[in-house]
C-alpha cells in the first residue's frame, strides 16, 4: 500500500508564463523571467514569438526576452502552430491585431476544432481584418494594424483569454479603451498591468462585472518577472492526498490568487482537510503553501456561478467526487465543451469505465461517488487533453488497474508530473 506523502514545489503557473513572456515580449529593453513553466503550451508561445522577432532564450536558469515594443511583431515568414494551446492563439491574435503585420495562424486536430471567432469578433469591432476557416476555426489568417479604433467591448462569454488578448491588443491601441467581462475570470493579466507600472484603469461593480480601461498605445519599460507555482497542477497532488489513506502533502510556493483556488473551498466543503498559508507577493501574485490530509468526503452540488473560477479543475474534482460519499453535482458546465477535450465527454466516459455511477444532463454533471474504490480493471481515454490524464493517474494510485492511453500528454502543462507524483507516493 502507498500513501502521498513529504513536500514539493509545483512548476510555474501556465496562465502566467503565457502572459510573462507576452508583455516581456512587449516591452522595450530585456526582461528575466524565473520558474517560467517548460512544458509544451508554452514552449508554443515561444516557438511564436521567435518567428515574429521576439530574441527569447535560456541562460542561468532564467529566461531572457529581448523585447520590441507594443508595436514591434515582425510579419512572420511561415505560419504560426500554437500547437494544443487555445490561451497561445487566442492571447496572441489580440497581441498582433495592433501591428500592421498579417499572420497565418494553424494548430493541431485539438486546438483546430475550438472555436477562434469567440476572439476575433472583438478584434474586428476593432479593426482587425481575420479569415477563419468555416467562420470559427484554425488555420487563419488576421491582418493587423497599427490604427485600430478604441471602443466600450462587453465580453460576453467568461473567458479569461478574450479578455487578455483584448488587453494586449490594447496595449498598442491609441486613445481610451474599455474591455468589460461580466464576471471576474482569472485576473493575472490585470496583475501584471499593475506589476509592470501600465497605468490602467480597474472597475470591479457590484453586478460582479469587471472593466479595465487602458490608455495607450504604452511604452512599456521591462521587469523581470518570477512566477508562482500552479494552483491547477497543485490540484492533482491535492486531490491524491485525499483520497489516498493516510496521505499527508505539502506545496510550497503556489499561487494563492483568488480566481484560481475557488477549487478548496469546494473541496472542504466536501469535508477535505487543507489548510494554506499565506507567505508572500511574487510579481503581484500572491502565494504560499497547501497542506492536504486524506479526508473521508461527502458529495455536494457545486453551483453554475462558480464555474468561471472552477474552469480547469473540473477534471480533478470529478475525481474526488467519485470517492466521495453520495452524489456531487456540478452545474453549469458548458465551457467545459470547448476545452482541450469536450470534458463533459471525457469526464463522464471515463468515469463509467472505472466503475463510477454518472450521468451528464444538459450541461451538469452527477457522480454517484462510493468510498469503496472500485478495482475495476480499464483503459481510460485521454483524449490527448493534459488534465484528463493527470486525473485518472491521480485515481489509479487507489486502483492499480487502471491504464491510460497517450498518458505522455500530460506534457502539455507538467512534464514531470509522474516523476512528481512518484516523489510524493511512500510505502505505508
Ligand atoms: C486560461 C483561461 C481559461 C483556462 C485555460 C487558461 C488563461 O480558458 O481554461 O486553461 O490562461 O487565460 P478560458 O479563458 O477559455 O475560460
Amino acid at each position: 500500500m502507498y500513501k502521498l506523502s513529504g513536500s514539493l514545489s509545483i512548476p510555474g503557473d501556465k496562465s502566467i508564463s503565457h502572459r510573462a513572456l507576452i508583455f516581456a515580449s512587449m516591452s522595450i529593453g530585456k526582461s528575466e523571467i524565473s520558474n517560467l513553466l517548460e512544458a509544451d503550451d508554452i514552449k508554443a508561445t515561444i516557438s511564436i514569438l521567435g518567428k515574429l522577432g521576439i530574441k527569447i532564450f535560456k541562460k542561468n536558469n532564467k529566461w531572457i526576452v529581448i523585447g520590441n515594443g507594443t508595436n514591434g511583431f515582425l510579419q512572420p515568414t511561415v505560419a504560426l502552430n500554437g500547437q494544443n494551446s487555445g490561451t497561445t492563439v487566442r492571447t496572441l491574435l489580440g497581441a498582433v491585431s495592433s501591428n500592421p503585420i498579417s499572420c497565418k495562424f494553424i494548430g493541431d486536430k485539438s486546438l483546430s476544432k475550438r472555436s477562434m471567432s469567440r476572439v476575433t469578433i472583438y478584434l474586428n469591432m476593432l479593426g482587425a481584418k481575420t479569415k477563419l476557416t468555416k467562420n470559427d476555426f484554425l488555420p487563419l489568417t488576421i491582418k493587423g494594424s497599427s490604427s485600430l479604433i478604441p471602443q466600450e467591448i462587453v465580453i460576453d462569454k467568461p473567458s479569461a483569454q478574450i479578455k487578455t488578448s483584448l488587453i494586449f491588443a490594447g496595449l498598442n491601441i491609441g486613445g481610451e479603451f474599455k474591455i468589460k467581462e461580466k464576471v471576474q475570470t482569472r485576473d493575472h493579466t490585470e496583475r501584471l498591468l499593475k506589476y509592470l507600472n501600465i497605468s490602467h484603469v480597474r472597475n470591479k461593480f457590484k453586478d460582479g462585472s469587471n472593466q479595465i480601461t487602458l490608455s495607450g498605445p504604452y511604452e512599456v519599460k521591462s521587469k523581470n518577472i518570477s512566477i508562482v507555482g500552479d494552483p491547477s497542477s497543485a490540484a492533482f497532488f491535492i486531490v491524491g492526498a485525499l483520497i489516498v489513506p493516510g496521505s499527508k502533502i505539502t506545496l510550497k510556493k503556489v499561487s494563492l490568487n483568488p480566481t484560481r483556488i475557488a477549487y478548496i473551498k469546494v473541496l472542504k466543503k466536501m469535508g477535505a482537510r487543507i489548510s494554506i498559508k499565506k507567505s508572500e507577493i511574487i510579481s503581484g501574485e500572491l502565494c504560499g503553501s497547501i497542506v492536504a490530509s486524506y479526508s473521508k468526503l461527502c458529495g455536494i452540488k457545486i453551483n453554475k456561478s462558480l464555474s468561471p473560477l472552477l474552469i480547469d479543475e473540473y477534471p480533478i474534482i470529478s475525481i474526488a467526487a467519485s470517492c466521495a460519499k453520495g452524489k456531487t453535482v456540478m452545474q453549469g458546465l458548458d465551457e467545459l465543451r470547448h476545452k482541450e477535450s469536450d470534458r463533459i465527454n471525457s469526464i463522464v466516459t471515463n468515469l463509467r469505465s472505472v466503475g463510477v455511477k454518472v450521468k451528464s444532463i444538459n450541461d451538469d454533471i452527477h457522480i454517484y461517488g462510493s468510498t469503496e474504490s472500485s478495482k475495476k480493471k480499464c483503459k481510460i481515454k485521454s483524449f490527448g487533453d493534459h488534465r484528463i490524464a493527470c486525473s485518472f493517474l491521480i485515481l489509479k494510485t487507489i486502483n492499480n488497474n487502471i491504464s491510460i492511453d497517450n498518458e505522455k500528454c500530460v506534457s502539455i502543462s507538467y512534464p514531470k508530473f509522474k516523476k512528481d507524483l512518484n516523489k510524493l507516493l511512500k510505502k505505508s
